[in-house]
């Protein structure tokens, strides 16, 4: 096996800081980014068994949690460090916050360091796109998005990039939020419309994205808001006893997950019974399993996030960065002239 990445100098790693991210994806351009992302995972979901997969490792404290996330294939291991803490932006901190690194398998070295909260909510609203390509009703054109934080604007961008989706019906239950929302996107050529509930939100969109933050099982959308023939979106409910969705939803929605033995913990099914019939997206985009099967069928994405997306979304930026000014050598990897002498190269930089 052939090691991916051969840098001149073995200390050096590169790394993408939160500055480059921002100023590669203005480069590339948002909704080239999301599109592109969506066609990493495709490939990278599409070739699932050749995966190591695990659901994520979750340490749990009474707000938040702190999980690391591996994926590897046979050439490349990938990990996140991501954290999940609703009441984080209280005191000015980001609810999300995560990086992560990419890895050559036949060394072990290292070949990517990057920052990943942007990168999370770009792959995250890829990956919901993505679904909703296979899963959404045809022609559907307005999204309900409840919850307009960090999150909200890259899924909106997603589904307009992906789906053509334009119109949209936001609500949150903090306006400051919404007008966030609103700034951000405005002369975007979005019609978006400012709800004032997510009863009001819901009416007439055919694809509702739920991406609130709240660690407890709440009621974002109750069984008599979700009509026959609609895609739900279902984001925010991603750990044990978060959740968004009322159970009689689910019970009469065909619902697609990315990793069963992870979601059955962290999802939406976590309300359901542990045999639950659910379908792993990879096997809709193999052929393996269908989509949706009729136009009156509820179809519920109960997006958790799974590695493998992350993995993709490193491979990504290691394939785009290369050819850009966006990235920094990191001294990361100790590199002795003799690889045994550790000590010895300790002891000289006295
Ligand atoms: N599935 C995934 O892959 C994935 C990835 C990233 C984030 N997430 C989850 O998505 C959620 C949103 O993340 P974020 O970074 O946008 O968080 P954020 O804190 O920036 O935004 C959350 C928004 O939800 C609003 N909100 C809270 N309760 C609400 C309610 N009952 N009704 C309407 N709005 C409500 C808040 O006012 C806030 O504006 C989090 O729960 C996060 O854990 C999931």
């Amino acid at each position: 096996m052939t090691a991916l990445h051969t840098p001149a100098t073995l200390n050096l790693v590169p790394f993408v800081s939160v500055d480059h991210m921002m100023k590669l994806v203005l480069h590339l351009g948002v909704e080239r980014v999301l599109a592109d992302l969506a066609g990493y995972i495709a490939d990278d979901f599409r070739r699932w068994p050749e995966f190591d997969k695990t659901p994520r490792i979750a340490a749990h404290s009474p707000d938040g949690v702190i999980e690391l996330m591996p994926a590897a294939d046979r050439r490349a291991y990938g990990f996140k460090y991501v954290n999940g803490h609703p009441k984080n932006t209280a005191s000015g901190r980001q609810t999300v916050t995560a990086f992560g690194m990419l890895a050559d398998v036949a060394t072990g070295y290292p070949v990517l360091l990057t920052e990943m909260t942007i990168l999370t909510a770009l792959r995250t609203a890829a990956m919901s796109a993505l679904a909703a390509r296979h899963l959404a009703p045809e022609g559907a054109a307005t999204m309900a998005i409840i919850g307009n934080g960090a999150q909200s604007e890259f899924q909106a961008l997603a589904f307009r990039a992906l789906l053509g989706i334009d119109r949209l019906r936001l609500w949150d239950t903090d306006p400051a939020a919404t007008a966030k929302f609103r700034r951000n996107l405005d002369g975007a050529g979005f019609t978006i419309t400012t709800c004032r509930s997510a009863e009001a939100a819901v009416e007439g969109a055919e694809i509702i994205t739920t991406v609130t933050a709240d660690k407890r099982r709440a009621t974002i959308l109750s069984d008599n808001m979700v009509g026959a023939g609609v895609h739900l979106n279902a984001v925010g409910g991603d750990c044990p006893g978060k959740t968004e969705l009322a159970a009689g939803i689910l019970t009469r929605a065909d619902i697609f997950v990315e990793y069963a033995p992870q979601t059955r913990i962290e999802g939406e099914i976590q309300q359901l019974a542990p045999d639950h019939p659910v379908t792993e997206f990879w096997q809709v985009l193999t052929g393996d399993a269908p989509g949706r099967r009729a136009a009156d069928a509820v179809t519920l994405f109960d997006s958790v996030g799974f590695a493998i997306e992350d993995f993709s979304a490193l491979r990504y930026i290691r394939d785009r960065v290369a050819e850009t000014p966006f990235a920094q050598d990191l001294d990361l990897l100790a590199d002795p002239d003799d690889p045994r002498d550790l000590y010895g190269m300790v002891m000289r930089a006295g």
